[in-house]
């Protein structure tokens, strides 16, 4: 049963991850210890980490980044058994366009995700731990960086903490502006100092990872959900969502709407009243046009989808969508969407890695065609070629930046095909939006 029944608005009381996070100066230790912050560190080391283990799967917490993948589950993958070192990395790289959910964790909260890092190492076993942060946050990195040196004064990292005897170095290691370096294998290529190629999996990092060891990634959000439900246990999580879908989630909200922004919601929420009571509603009035859901890589919804929508991974399955990063991006009836595409399309052609000829071939060639559509030179031919070559681009390559850039275009064919048509047809952008248009 849901908690809040009523309203998509959950009281601060109620939140999860964002209950201070209005509190002024929270991101200093004593602002965060005196609200109550650290206090699941006793609780966590008086258990056994596969104890913590069994109450994040009881929980139902799923990845945050993206994919969903149960987090207990992938923590109950590492063999531990082996003796090797086990690395635990925060993936603070967020880079989907759209996304900046983890941003707000990372420069007003810092601690509750170096409070979460310390509780999951815990869980893993593992004695040293990366947050890899986005290039571009550097007053993000900062504030980490003296959050970190912070908890090491206080003795929340470094030698037995609290007296638990649990060891945690935590390292922060700045990314120089890669989208494939969010993807978890690029992410271990770019810290092992190497070029931020993905590797093909099997081996998962769980198995071997960050320099052949076993390594857990996982994404800020996610991380920051962990105490919580070690103080509170895993069955309080599942009161929160429905569904497969348990506990609060992070939107940022970007578009055509009246507050943009970040919030957090029970998950399961209509996705209309987010944007109508949360987001203050489309802005001027303007009529709904589309909706990508959960950063750029999720297929769109159309406005009469968007009526019924809600924000959990089962809904959106059941529109051909993801919720993905928890991005959403609100597009009004008098903006072109061949324009977007054309920027979504430009995106991942210029941030493939090129290891895969799919992947390397198809971004740019599928940036040509949109743009040559867009530009009122496509013809009918060239939008059934483009859908051909999209699909072509699905599930053949080493990570999912090909599927990535290949979902939109999809979407966009699929649910607005008339958009597509409406170029060749004028032989330009009716909206007088796209670049190049003759009219
Ligand atoms: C191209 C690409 C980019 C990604 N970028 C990010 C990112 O910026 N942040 C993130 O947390 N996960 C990102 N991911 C997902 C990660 O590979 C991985 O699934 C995630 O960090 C696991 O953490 P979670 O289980 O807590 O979600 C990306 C995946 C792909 C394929
Ligand atoms: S799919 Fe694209 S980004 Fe991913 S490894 Fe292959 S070429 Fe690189």
């Amino acid at each position: 049963m849901p908690v809040n029944t009523t309203s998509v608005i959950l009281s601060d009381e109620q939140k999860i991850l964002f209950k201070y996070i209005k509190k002024e100066n929270l991101n200093s230790i004593s602002v965060y210890e005196s609200i109550g912050g650290y206090s699941s560190l006793k609780k966590a080391f008086a258990m056994k980490p596969d104890q913590i283990i069994d109450e994040v799967k009881k929980s139902g917490l799923r990845g945050r980044g993206g994919a969903g993948f149960p987090t207990g589950n992938k923590w109950g993958f590492v063999p531990y058994h082996l003796g090797k070192p086990i690395y635990l990395l925060c993936n603070a790289d967020e880079s989907e366009p759209g996304t900046f959910k983890d941003r707000v964790i990372l420069e007003k909260n810092p601690h509750s995700l170096i409070e979460g890092i310390i509780v999951s190492s815990f869980a893993t076993r593992c004695h040293k731990s990366y947050i890899y942060i986005r290039g571009e946050y550097t007053y993000a990195a900062k504030v980490i960086e003296k959050a970190i040196e912070e908890a090491y004064a206080k003795g929340y990292l470094g030698k037995n903490i609290l007296g638990s005897g649990h060891d945690l170095e935590l390292v922060l290691h700045r990314g120089a502006g890669a989208y494939i370096c969010g993807e978890e294998t690029g992410l271990i290529s770019s810290l092992e100092g190497k070029k931020g190629y993905p590797k093909l999996k099997p081996p998962f990092p769980a198995v071997s990872g960050f320099l052949e060891c076993p390594t857990v990634v996982n994404n800020v959000e996610t991380l920051c959900a962990v105490p919580w439900i070690i103080e509170k246990g895993g069955e309080a999580y599942t009161e929160y969502g429905r569904g497969q879908s348990k506990g609060t989630k992070l939107f940022s909200i970007s578009g055509w709407v009246n507050k943009p922004g970040t919030y957090e919601v029970e998950m399961g929420v209509s996705l209309k009243d987010f944007i109508n009571d949360l987001a203050g509603g489309m802005r001027d009035g303007a009529k709904l046009k589309a909706v990508i859901p959960g950063g750029s890589s999720t297929p769109p919804l159309t406005a009469k989808e968007v009526e019924t929508a809600n924000l959990d991974y089962e809904s959106m399955a059941t529109f051909e969508t993801f919720l993905g990063s928890g991005a959403i991006i609100v597009v009004p009836e008098h903006h072109c969407l061949m324009k977007l595409l054309e920027h979504l399309s430009e995106f991942y052609w210029d941030e493939s890695c090129g290891q895969c000829t799919p992947c390397r071939e198809g971004t740019g060639w599928l940036y040509k065609m949109v743009k040559k559509i867009s530009y009122g030179q496509g013809t009918q031919a060239d939008i059934d070629s483009l859908n051909k070559t999209a699909k072509s681009m699905m599930g053949t390559t080493i990570c999912a930046l090909s599927d990535a850039a290949a979902m939109p275009v999809l979407g966009f064919i699929k649910k607005f095909p008339e958009e597509f048509i409406s170029h060749v047809d004028y032989k330009g952008c009716p909206l007088k939006q796209c670049g190049g248009s003759s009219h």
